[in-house]
């Protein structure tokens, strides 16, 4: 079996094969970008996508906002379909469904442009144009990435929504996109059981300004089709194979995508069409080293960043074949992940440590029987990943053969920004390595002087792929990014230097991974307080050994008396709000919650609490006396 990586003192590098077949192998590359990066930029954009027009101008930037091949133009669906189109035969896409006896679906890339076409040319018969903004609320299905390209198509933004988001969080997405036209589904499958989307969508869609809803069918429900309903597959056959692709300024914006901020309310990430098609092609090709005949599994549902960029536009633009699973990696068993991989010949796998760290857990078991013969590259994402976790992966995946890329990037970033290149190396557990040629990170402290160690910053020219603004909210844009440090891209992640690499140690904000998801603490907490009985909560993260951290609510009640049944209540009511990724896992009813003079919650108090260790800053309280009462409920 072929061995991609070799030892060298404590840390991996590239193997002599590893370094035949990279893209890059030659670590001065880094170097020489730096000189010159925007130059860099340019040539790669000029070599890896079509364009309709050269831009004017590569680079300009009046901070806070830049742009990238200013003056350029293109059409992003075509550079993912059309320039494939003399390959058609080739799969773009391997979609598995969760249930073993329903059968895998292939597209090839002439088939997946087909229907992409005609979707797109009954979206604008539907009264979509250029520029308008379409909301997709979909589960892991082909139709959801016919969907995108769609758009993508026809100029218009897409907005896709997790399909696991309540009826709450969708509407606030819709609303604050202005779409007019959602793509939904009558539901789909978890670990066999059907769960139902359509109610959800019905109810988020009240008050926005939806009047047509596109339905896929994945359960198969009978539907009466009258307005404003339509059936995906109806509409579909109505159309021609081929729709003009509209020419679109580098600038245009390709999607948006919301994320968790430090306040409740989830800011909508703006991504171009130009920068981000330049820096998901060249992510994907050089990180993973794909080449066409690759499939690639990216385990991210689409319903985020990793998925946008990793199982969509990154593969397709670059002419592989992405694997798309419909269910949970536990369905019928432990084994289903190691199956898929080796049915379908995947060569590099993309995944985050909170999965991982359940597979070690439940399914080192079924890792022995499997060769893994075909992987190359495994990747990883999300959060940090523990020594203990990457050495199972490079062990019982990898089988002591492929080197582990950790990406570490962001929904704001667009595509991956800090990883060891898979022919340069090293590759060393808990280290992320060193920025993505053209590009520069910098520690510093709180007060914006260098440091080892401290907060992760973007130096100019920020990266093609960032995003250009939140939408509809320029204040929160500059406050969240470029307030804190002068000119330099504010992160909100810890880091620190180690040999020139950096270790990236996770959110210094009031922002949670859950099970790699992004949650803000305040989220969940105006959650909890629209609830009736509550006067008031706070939410903090608690470490948890599968996913990371889990969110945990201290709540002071109106009236009522705490009970198990309010417990669960609470509960379900952030099921019913936010999503059951937010929901916490234990609910911790108080009389009060310490607080600064200011009024401020001051969550670092309720960790430690939940840590058993003593709190420190009591004397800043104005409240001090309610710690010694939380003590006895947390017990
Ligand atoms: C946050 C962004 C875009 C990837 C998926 C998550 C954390 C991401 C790593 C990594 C340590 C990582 C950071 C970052 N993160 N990758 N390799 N090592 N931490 O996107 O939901 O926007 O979350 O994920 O804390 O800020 P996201």
């Amino acid at each position: 079996m072929v061995n991609y990586i070799v030892k060298k003192g404590n840390k991996y590098w590239p193997s002599k094969e590893m370094k035949r077949i990279a893209w890059v192998t030659d670590s001065k590359i880094y170097k020489k970008a730096e000189k010159n990066p925007v130059k860099f930029w340019e040539e790669l954009a000029k070599e890896g996508i079509d364009w309709r027009k050269a831009w004017s101008k590569t680079y300009e930037e009046k901070l806070p906002y830049f742009k990238w091949f200013k003056g350029g133009k293109l059409n992003f669906c075509l550079n993912v379909l059309d320039r494939h189109i003399g390959n058609g035969h080739k799969t773009a896409l391997i979609w598995v469904p969760e249930a073993t006896d329903e059968r895998t679906i292939k597209l090839s890339y002439k088939e997946l442009f087909d229907k992409v076409n005609q979707f797109a040319n009954a979206l604008k018969k539907l009264g979509v144009k250029k520029h308008d903004t379409v909301a997709i609320y979909l589960p892991l299905v082909p139709e959801l990435v016919i969907s995108m390209l769609a758009c993508a198509r026809i100029g218009a933004a897409h907005t896709v929504v997790f399909s696991a988001f309540a009826p709450d969080a969708l509407q606030a997405r819709i609303i604050d996109g202005e779409s007019k036209i959602l793509i939904t589904a009558d539901g789909y499958f978890r670990r066999g059981k059907k769960i139902d989307m359509l109610s959800n969508a019905n109810k988020a869609i009240k008050g926005t300004k939806v009047n047509k809803i596109i339905i896929v069918k994945r359960l198969n429900k009978k539907m009466n089709y009258r307005k404003p309903y339509y059936s995906f597959d109806k509409e579909i056959e109505k159309y021609p194979h081929y729709c003009m692709p509209e020419t679109m300024n580098s600038e245009d914006i390709l999607f948006v995508l919301y994320t968790s901020g430090t306040t409740g309310k989830p800011k909508g990430i703006v991504h171009d069409t130009g920068g981000y098609a330049v820096q998901s092609y060249y992510t994907a090709k050089w990180n993973f080293n794909l080449n066409p005949d690759d499939v690639m599994w990216c385990t991210a549902d689409i319903g985020w960043i990793t998925g946008h960029t990793y199982a969509v536009y990154g593969p397709l633009l670059n002419g592989a074949t992405t694997l798309l699973y419909e269910g949970t990696p536990d369905f019928p068993n432990f084994d289903r992940w190691f199956k898929i991989i080796e049915e379908n010949n995947v060569s590099i796998f993309y995944t985050a440590p909170t999965a991982l760290r359940m597979l070690k857990k439940y399914a080192d078991g079924f890792t022995d029987k499997r060769k893994f013969s075909k992987l190359r590259i495994l990747g990883t994402v999300g959060e940090p990943i523990d020594e203990e976790t990457w050495n199972w992966y490079f062990k019982k995946i990898g089988k002591s053969r492929c080197p582990i890329i950790d990406t570490w990037w962001q929904t704001e970033t667009g595509g991956t920004l800090i990883n060891a290149l898979p022919g340069i190396g090293p590759f060393v557990p808990t280290i992320s390595g060193r920025s993505f040629p053209g590009t520069r990170h910098e520690i510093v402290d709180d007060n914006g002087k260098k440091a080892k160690k401290g907060n992760l910053v973007q130096l100019p020219p920020f990266a093609p792929g960032m995003l250009h603004g939140v939408l509809n909210n320029h204040k929160k844009y500059v406050e969240t990014y470029w307030k804190r440090f002068k000119k330099k891209y504010d992160t909100s992640d810890g880091a620190i230097m180690i040999n020139n690499l950096f270790r990236i140690t996770g959110r210094t904000d009031d922002v949670m991974k859950v099970a790699g998801h992004r949650i803000a603490t305040a989220e969940i907490e105006n959650a909890i307080d629209k609830h009736k009985q509550i006067i008031e909560s706070a939410v903090v993260p608690v470490p948890d050994e599968v996913r990371g951290e889990v969110p945990v609510a201290f709540v002071v009640l109106k009236s009522d008396k705490p009970s198990e049944k309010l417990e669960a209540e609470i509960k379900k009511h952030v099921d019913n709000t936010v999503g059951p990724i937010a929901r916490p896992s234990k609910v911790y009813f108080v009389q009060d919650l310490p607080k600064t003079r200011s009024g401020k919650i001051m969550r670092r108090i309720l960790k430690n609490i939940l840590k058993h260790e003593r709190p420190e800053g009591l004397m800043t309280l104005i409240n001090p006396d309610c710690v010694e009462e939380i003590k006895m409920v947390v017990g």
